[in-house]
């Protein structure tokens, strides 16, 4: 079966790196067009409009504001007059621990969730418009397992996205709207470079497919979902982890 994705226009969140930018540079090579939100977006815009320049915008903003995330979805309409898909991939990893900062523990909740939250909501909100529509966030297998590294702000942040993600799908349905959750695992991008060497070679010998992930790992499942074949598939949490965690 074919994606069915060609000219489909695709708003990703933490566009400009990691899982985010793979994830655009798959969608580009499936037809999309596509607009990158993301603190710096720059790099990422001159790479991907060095393969197709009238395909690829972007938008520098926080999406932790509420309103820069309105404005993100709004640009993405008024650029390619429509919004598709949405990949909530923008999020930030946290592994002080306990003792972090009220600060930390806020910031970390407003980007990865309210973040998430905000874009999704004005997204579905045109998708609606259409009748059509699919938005995928970015869960971890640490909303599963409670996190290796990871500290409490971020596993916190990446369980509430399967709630959030539950809720959404149930309200966006009833309008031709999927929304579902990838829960990668460890997976090389510069969010996990600082993981010292040894843990890296650790978690690759625990994991049944002996490789960490990397980012197009990701991004294969974010097409995947955004295809036509994924049309009954919504509310679903999706492991990509290498067998590293079964449930
Ligand atoms: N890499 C992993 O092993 C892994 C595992 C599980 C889940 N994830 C999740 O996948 C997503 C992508 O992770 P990645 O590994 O590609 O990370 P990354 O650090 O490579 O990319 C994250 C991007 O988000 C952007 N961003 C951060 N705060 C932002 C804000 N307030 N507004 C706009 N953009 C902002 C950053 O600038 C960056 O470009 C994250 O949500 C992460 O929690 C990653």
């Amino acid at each position: 079966m074919k994606t069915g994705l060609e000219n489909k226009v695709v708003l990703i969140t933490g566009g400009a790196s990691g899982i985010g930018l793979a994830s655009a540079r798959a969608l580009l090579e499936e037809g999309c067009r596509i607009v990158l939100a993301d603190l710096r977006p720059d790099a990422a815009l001159a790479e991907l409009g060095a393969l197709r320049s009238q395909d690829v915008h972007a938008v520098t903003g926080d999406i932790s504001v509420p309103d820069e995330a309105r404005r993100a979805v709004r640009e993405t309409v008024e650029r390619f007059g429509s919004l598709d898909v949405l990949v909530t991939s923008a999020g930030v990893y946290e592994t002080t621990g306990v003792e972090m900062s009220d600060e930390e523990w806020e910031r970390t909740l407003a980007i990865n969730v309210s973040g998430t939250f905000m874009c999704a909501r004005a997204a579905i909100a045109e998708m609606a418009r259409h009748g059509w529509g699919r938005v995928i966030t970015l869960s971890s297998m640490a909303a599963h397992t409670g996190g290796g590294a990871a500290g409490p702000a971020y596993v916190t942040s990446k369980s509430a996205i399967l709630g959030l993600t539950k809720s959404l799908a149930k309200h966006a349905g009833p309008h031709g709207v999927t929304v579902n959750a990838i829960l990668p695992g460890f997976i090389e991008t510069p969010m996990t470079d600082k993981i010292a060497a040894g843990d890296q070679e650790a978690i690759r010998a625990m994991t049944p497919l002996r490789r960490n992930g990397t980012a197009e790992d990701i991004a294969a499942v974010v097409v995947m979902l955004a295809s036509e074949g994924a049309r009954f598939i919504t509310g679903a949490q999706i492991n990509v982890n290498g067998g590293l965690v079964m449930d």
